[in-house]
């Protein structure tokens, strides 16, 4: 598996209107890749990851992921399964009546049950900061609170590659500094976006821009 490609855009077109907002972009995430994405407001950095998660289908190009072609929304169920995704905004991401139950949702879809749920539910919720949240409403939660709870929701998961839209947005100093601890434990790939330079030069080794419509690479 080691260095074996996990992701793998290659040629695609998409926009939202006529315009093209992707041209002829491509990307590729293999095993163990750790990339940071920097970019202005509206470049197409989410655009890039919903084109992943499929979520949106290219107009034109290739969407292959752990080496298979995905074309059909059938195709995108494997690839939710196993891709930890952070939205940009953490409304679209929770959607229980209780924290533990949004913590627990992955894991019980996955088949767990009983003890071992809340064992990843306590060691999830604590690994970023919200132990004793259990009982609280997400929807009641602050911004920087929920951003927490939909990491603590996809690490419940435990996947091996993650793409993460903005996640230090709103968080303070210390719960930057859990993240940066969890994304530096080994085994992880994975794609963030953010405009943070200094989060992104402590947990990605290679960076990525937009020119054209296309990924370029930073020095
Ligand atoms: N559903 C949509 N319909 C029309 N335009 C959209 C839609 N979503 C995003 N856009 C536009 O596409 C461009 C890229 O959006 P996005 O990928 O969210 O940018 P970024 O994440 O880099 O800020 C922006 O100009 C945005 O306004
Ligand atoms: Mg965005």
């Amino acid at each position: 598996m080691e260095n074996s490609i996990v992701v793998n855009l290659s040629n695609i077109n998409f926009g939202y209107k006529e315009d093209l907002l992707l041209r002829d972009l491509n990307f590729v995430l293999r095993d163990g890749d750790r990339i940071g994405i920097i970019g202005p407001n509206g470049c197409g950095k989410t655009t890039l990851l919903y084109l992943i998660m499929g979520l949106l289908k290219p107009h034109k190009g290739g969407v292959e992921i752990f080496g298979r072609k995905r074309v059909r929304e059938d195709d995108f169920v494997e690839v939710r399964a196993k891709i930890g995704f952070l939205f940009q905004n953490s409304d679209d991401q929770l959607f229980c009546p209780s924290v533990r139950e949004e913590v627990a949702f992955g894991p019980l879809n996955f088949g767990k049950r009983g003890r071992e749920v809340e064992n990843i539910v306590d060691e999830s919720l604590g690994s970023v900061g919200l132990e004793g949240f259990k009982q609280r409403v997400p929807y009641h939660l602050s911004g920087g609170e929920k951003r927490r709870l939909a990491m603590a929701t996809i690490l419940a998961m435990k996947p091996r590659v993650l793409l993460l839209d903005e996640p230090t947005l709103g968080l303070d100093l210390p719960t930057v500094e859990k993240i940066v601890e969890i994304l530096n434990e080994p085994g992880l790939s994975y794609v963030i976006i953010s405009q943070n330079r200094d989060f992104l030069k402590r947990t990605a080794g290679k960076q990525y821009t937009f020119e054209n419509g296309a990924l370029k690479t930073l020095d």
